[in-house]
């Protein structure tokens, strides 16, 4: 296994603070971004916020100072805004997409400058079920994790040939503050339809992210890996 530096979006809480948990488990050199709060214990932590092109350039050069170049990032960091269609103002949307998509653009161009110099970088983003499955009340949220496809598959096309590999995470439904938020009902019907029956632990994404940086997974680029106890198969 091949030490790497490794800068997770959103690491604070949910599934980027399992991600930084693993990946140092793992013994990786972490660093989280976070708005509030901090990471785990043994992560460094830095402020950026993702619709802020300033504070995530600022970020990594504290990453870059103290860990050395980024190796591997995670665009992590997204929100909710579901409602439905009718109601949904232009805010909605795009508040949604600017976090979720143009974020993980932004960090992503920023992290690239050292990857190209560096010969190697490993990019993993993280998208949902529902960006190709789809969601009532999630026009927002579908489409910018959708969007998360094209981005990894063009950069994968355009970066390719010069070790970096550009890869998607999409998780089913994950035990965390997002999917605490729903209705008791909307959570046992969900679960009625997701084939494991369950919804899946943090530290089951976050695992997958590990591998995906890891030494085994070079040549997989430009991959959608469902995480969903098979509730998206076929999408
Ligand atoms: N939970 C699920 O079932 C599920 C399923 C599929 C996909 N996902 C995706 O997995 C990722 C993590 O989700 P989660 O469940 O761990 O969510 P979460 O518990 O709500 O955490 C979201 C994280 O994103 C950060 N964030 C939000 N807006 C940001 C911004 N503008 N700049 C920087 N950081 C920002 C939050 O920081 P603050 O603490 O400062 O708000 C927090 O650290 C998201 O992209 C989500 O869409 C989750």
């Amino acid at each position: 296994m091949t030490a790497r530096t490794v800068l997770i979006t959103g690491g604070n809480r949910g599934i980027g603070y399992s991600m930084a948990e693993e990946f140092l488990a793992a013994g990786h050199r972490v660093a989280v971004t976070a708005r509030s709060g901090s990471g785990p214990e043994g992560a460094l932590t830095v402020h950026a916020d993702v619709t802020d092109p300033s504070t995530i350039d600022q970020a990594f050069t504290v990453v870059e100072d103290k860990l050395g170049p980024v190796e591997v990032v995670v665009a992590n960091a997204g929100i909710t805004r579901d409602t439905l269609l009718m109601r949904m103002s232009d805010d909605d949307f795009t508040e949604v997409v600017d976090t979720n998509l143009t974020g993980a653009f932004r960090v992503v161009k920023r992290a690239s400058k050292g990857f190209l110099r560096q010969r190697f970088g490993r990019i993993i983003l993280v998208s949902s079920v529902v960006g190709l499955y789809g969601g009532a009340g999630q026009a927002n949220y579908a489409a910018s994790k959708a969007g998360l496809v094209g981005l990894a598959r063009s950069i994968t096309r355009e970066l390719g040939a010069r070790g970096i590999t550009a890869n998607v995470i999409a998780p089913g439904f994950i035990e965390t503050d997002m999917t605490a938020e729903l209705p008791a009902e909307q959570q046992a019907a969900y679960k009625k339809a997701i084939p494991a029956g369950r919804f899946a632990t943090s530290q089951e994404v976050a695992r997958v992210a590990v591998w995906l940086a890891g030494d085994d997974a070079g040549y997989i680029s430009g991959a959608v890996i469902p995480v969903d106890g098979g509730l998206g198969m076929g999408h």
